[in-house]
């Protein structure tokens, strides 16, 4: 697919992309939600869980949030889960916090990582905070020892805040009895769902104010149809959109209608 469709419409960009800079993220009530319990949980340390299906909008949502904290006070340190063993994540997180060592024993990783992140909070006096991504994915045995990170001797359980994010399994995960020593560190928890339609047609028309198009380009059948065919959820949206631009400058209509939707639906999952 060419990008005459650009051109056809006149946008600046690539429509519905994933690569929005902080400022370009439009603040619907669900990520205020997420943004005022991650700041909760920076403040008051202990853990924060954030939930959502497939491309509601949660990575979305943790950028938005760590970009409003202050870099004076705090650093935010970023990690993608995977299946791997707690040991590799570990590995993951010393390298977000710059640590060149590495060893094969946990309980060595452990202190280098408590350490690592005791010098920034006592030399630097900033506040660490660790986000996971995608949490959902790690292993049960992975729940089962995460805590030990956060555990810092004597009154300091602020030190090193974290937030969990990931798809809705991630909560069954944290309900099994092997997980409770870090569930029962969890302060606050937000779920993200599909965009109401109302929202829907906001959010199409944010995305094509990005670039660089004010009026709007969707007929309001075409927004039923995207809010349908992607049940509210943010990153089908984009496809659907993105699609159903691309059929209607093929057919050199300046709107898109809910058959350009369904053409662009016969192309995604
Ligand atoms: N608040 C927002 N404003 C504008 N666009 C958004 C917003 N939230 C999400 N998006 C769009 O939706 C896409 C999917 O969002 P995101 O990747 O954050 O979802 P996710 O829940 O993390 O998905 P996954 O379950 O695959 O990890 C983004 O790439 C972006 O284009
Ligand atoms: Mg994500």
């Amino acid at each position: 697919m060419n990008k005459k469709y650009r051109t056809f419409f006149g946008l600046k960009k690539e429509p519905f992309a994933a690569d929005l800079a902080p400022k370009e993220i439009l603040q619907t009530e669900a990520l205020k939600g997420v943004k005022d319990r991650f700041d909760y949980v920076a403040n008051l340390g202990g853990v924060g869980l954030v939930t959502g299906e497939i491309g509601s909008g949660k990575t979305t949502a943790l950028r938005y949030a760590a970009d409003k904290l202050h870099p004076s006070e705090y650093q935010t340190f970023y990690v993608t889960a995977t299946t791997g063993s707690i040991l590799d994540l570990y590995r993951q997180i010393a390298a977000e916090l710059g640590m060149y060592q590495s060893s094969n024993s946990k309980a060595v990783m452990t202190r280098l990582i408590r350490k690592a992140v005791m010098d920034l909070v006592e030399d630097r006096k900033i506040k660490a905070m660790l986000i996971i991504d995608e949490a959902s994915l790690f292993r049960l045995e992975v729940f089962a020892e995460l805590h030990t990170i956060i555990q810092f001797h004597q009154d300091t359980r602020g030190l090193l805040p974290v937030i969990l994010a990931g798809q809705s399994s991630l909560v069954d995960k944290l309900s099994y009895h092997t997980s409770a020593p870090l569930a029962s560190r969890i302060i606050t928890r937000s779920h993200l769902e599909g965009l109401s339609p109302d929202v829907m047609k906001r959010y199409l028309e944010h995305h094509l104010k990005i670039c660089g198009i004010k009026k709007n380009l969707f007929e309001e059948a075409a927004v039923t149809a995207v809010h349908q065919g992607s049940g509210g959820l943010l990153r089908k949206a984009n496809h659907l959109a993105r699609g159903g631009l691309i059929a209607a400058a093929g057919d050199k209509s300046k709107l898109v209608t809910a058959e350009h939707v369904r053409l662009a639906s016969s192309e995604i999952f």
